[in-house]
């Protein structure tokens, strides 16, 4: 393609979602991501997260292999109660496209995708990175962004890439822009070393070969899963716990500090807690990392993901409660998405037509995993309890393994 054909694209964020769209568009375009933070940073907010097979083959197109992500194979997700009892097993791994879901730190992934999109090796121009810059206005109609230190950068393309507190989303959306909701649930998030559970007969049934997702589920408490504790694989060695419950004694330090952390917590809040559990589950918990305290929020959907020439992806667009562990796997689709529908804009003049079959596709799917995860957190209305049938968490699941690419999906949007 000719340079002049190129649409210089500008992602805010260099986040998950922020990389992935880079690594998508650098083939066809020329791509710089602007990230207030440094990348070589990768251990922050290092937590473990599951990619689904469909993602999962996103990531092996773009170049990542298991070894590099020390991916740990999903084979198994495991119900249980407070008291260890093994209530439900569900094998899930395997789909038709022969992938598998998978087990890794953010980390690694980020570090992979950060490859994929300035790597000289693959085709089309390495995405350019420039890091310490906040971007602090957007102007969605000249395509121009400024930054805390005074400089200004303009593109045919500004991506929202910059996560639940999105500013370019605020710039799209104006005063009627949602903002993160609360769900009323925090979460501890910590590791442990795998030998924790491997020293446990009653715990070691997660350590064998057949590796998976332990959750010991606590009473409701309004119907909701405000007690849960989760056990997976970070990395063939570690195990992430996440252990969700009732945010009130954390609240007032969210609010002072205006941040959805509370870092390094002591542990015997954690096990206090979550005293009414097994003696082996806090035993584990014993022996965890100092855990950092999350807020757990989501942002209510929105119809409209752009606006002249600026469009959101990722958190930016679409938080969603973790409760199924796919805020990452939207994130990466967003990016092969916005590759796909960019793939033949050869002028900015072309762009509103693209981004809304990209916006067309992508609301939908987006708006499906959403309202899912709000059902399974109790979050949803009587009223619209009412006039929606009941949750189906498998056919759920079958729906997100379904999607093999945006060009696949959009064919069958279309009929
Ligand atoms: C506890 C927990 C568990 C999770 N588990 C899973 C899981 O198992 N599977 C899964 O798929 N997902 C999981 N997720 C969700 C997943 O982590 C997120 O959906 C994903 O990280 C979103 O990526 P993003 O790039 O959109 O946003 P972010 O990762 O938040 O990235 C945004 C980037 O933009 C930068 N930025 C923000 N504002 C500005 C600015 N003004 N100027 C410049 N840069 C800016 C930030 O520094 C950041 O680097 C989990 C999330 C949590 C909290
Ligand atoms: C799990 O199974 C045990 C018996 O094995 C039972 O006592 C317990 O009530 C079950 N718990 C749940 C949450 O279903
Ligand atoms: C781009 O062009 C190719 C070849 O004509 C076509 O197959 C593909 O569907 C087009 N992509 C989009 C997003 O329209």
């Amino acid at each position: 393609m000719d340079l002049e054909q190129r649409l210089r694209i500008l992602v805010v964020g260099g986040g998950l979602a922020g990389l992935a769209a880079a690594a998508y568009l650098r083939g066809r375009h020329e791509v710089t991501v602007l990230e207030r933070f440094t990348l070589v940073d990768f251990a922050r907010n290092d937590y473990a997260m599951s990619i689904t097979a469909n993602t999962h083959r996103f990531l092996r197109e773009l170049g990542a292999e298991d070894w590099q992500l020390q991916a740990v194979p999903l084979k198994y997700v495991w119900g249980c109660d407070a008291k260890g009892n093994v209530n439900e097993t569900v094998a899930q791994s395997i789909t038709p496209s022969g992938a598998t879901t998978i087990f890794a730190r953010r980390s690694r992934i980020h570090k992979e995708l950060l490859t994929a999109a300035t790597s000289p090796r693959r085709a089309g121009t390495p995405a350019k990175i420039v890091e310490n810059v906040k971007i602090t206005s957007v102007d969605v109609e000249d395509g121009v962004i400024r930054t805390e230190d005074g400089r200004a950068f303009r593109g045919d393309l500004i991506i929202g890439a910059d996560g639940v507190n999105s500013i370019v989303r605020a710039a799209i959306l104006g005063t009627v822009a949602p903002s993160a909701s609360p769900s009323g649930v925090a979460a501890y998030l910590c590791t442990v070393p795998r030998s924790a559970l491997d020293s446990d007969p009653s715990l070691s049934f997660q350590t064998n070969a057949d590796a998976g997702l332990a959750t010991f589920r606590g009473s409701d408490a309004d119907g909701r899963p405000k007690s849960r504790v989760l056990f997976y694989p970070a990395d063939p060695n570690t195990f992430q716990i996440v252990a969700y419950h009732d945010e009130s004694p954390w609240v007032e330090r969210f609010e002072k500090s205006g941040s959805s952390i509370v870092p390094r917590v002591s542990q015997l809040s954690m096990l206090q807690t979550f005293d009414d559990f097994t003696d082996s589950v806090k035993r584990v918990l014993a022996q965890a990392t100092s855990p950092d305290v999350w807020r757990i929020r989501d942002i209510d959907r929105m119809e409209s993901w752009a606006k002249g020439k600026a469009v959101i992806v990722g958190d930016a667009a679409h938080a969603i409660l973790p409760y199924f562990g796919l805020g990452c796997n939207l994130a990466i689709e967003d990016g092969e998405a916005l590759g796909y529908f960019l793939s033949n804009v050869t002028s900015a003049s072309e762009l509103p037509q693209a981004l809304a079959r990209f916006a067309a596709l992508r609301v939908a799917r987006a708006h499906m995993v959403q309202l899912a995860g709000r059902q399974a957190a109790g979050l949803v209305s009587e009223e619209e309890k009412e006039s929606l049938p009941p949750f189906d968490g498998k056919a759920f699941m079958a729906k997100v393994y379904a999607y093999f690419s945006a060009e696949q999906a959009s064919k069958e949007m279309c009929g």
